[in-house]
């Protein structure tokens, strides 16, 4: 394990744009994992820069997401889709038929299979909930699950409250890239940025390898790097 403590958001978000654009040079038929919400909007914002200046190029990229919220109407502006339109794949060269996300109306089971048939997930891009979720792999997910529906927590559902109108209009479910799905990515780069983000970053990566702090299972990743700013860090010693 890789652990980069940065000064802020701005210079987490850079670094993992640097190591994501290197792997994207490397592997550019690859197949590459991306994680939604707050965290790596900047580094999508980097990556589209990138794209602009001609450094890197999507177009042989497939691409694979974490997770996507049930119940929400294709298109609505809060669906994880929606999201990695606006924020990364709208504007780049990836092929629509190059982009997955799990689905709920399908065999979930047909998600992994995809990703084994490509060959794995070169590298999956994970931001991580207060709660120590990856993914939607809320406490007490078991380490060997793969794509499933899952129910949110109650603290997931308060956390991502301030995307929707209200916490009622949060979605109570989601489908999600299972852990051992996301353990058997080739590289994981994990990032954390906030005061809110401190005790699950040390929980992670300092307690117990216990399925009540979903993150905790990578610390067995042979290829992990872990980008924090400075507050999410506050708690490592
Ligand atoms: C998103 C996802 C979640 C988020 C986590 C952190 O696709 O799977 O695990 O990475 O909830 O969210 P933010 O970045 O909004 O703090």
């Amino acid at each position: 394990m890789l652990i980069e403590k940065l000064a802020n958001y701005e210079q987490v978000s850079s670094a993992a744009a640097s190591i994501v654009s290197d792997a994207i040079s490397e592997h550019p038929k690859g197949l590459f994992g991306f994680a939604t919400g707050s965290t790596p909007v900047k580094l999508y914002e980097l990556l589209i820069a990138s794209y602009q200046r001609g450094e890197i190029s999507f177009e042989q990229l497939t691409t694979v997401n974490l997770d996507e919220y049930i119940g929400l109407p294709s298109g609505h502006e809060q669906s994880y889709s929606t999201f990695m339109q606006q924020h990364l794949f709208g504007h780049v060269n990836v092929r629509s038929n190059s982009i997955h996300f799990p689905k709920a109306d399908t065999n979930p089971a047909i998600f992994d299979q995809f990703i084994q048939d490509q060959g794995g997930i070169e590298m999956q891009i994970l931001g991580l909930g207060s709660n120590g979720h990856i993914g939607f792999n809320e406490p007490g997910s078991p380490f060997d699950s793969r794509t499933r529906i899952v129910d949110l927590a109650p603290s997931t559902i308060t956390d991502n409250a301030r995307f929707f109108d209200s916490v009622e209009d949060v979605p109570r479910q989601a489908v999600t890239m299972g852990i051992q799905t996301i353990m058997d990515a080739h590289r994981i780069i994990l990032l954390a940025c906030g005061p809110g983000k401190a005790e699950a970053v040390e929980r992670c990566l300092l307690g117990p390898q216990t399925e009540e702090v979903p993150g905790s299972c990578l610390q067995s990743h042979s290829d992990l790097i872990v980008i924090l700013d400075e507050s999410a860090s506050s708690k490592l010693t």
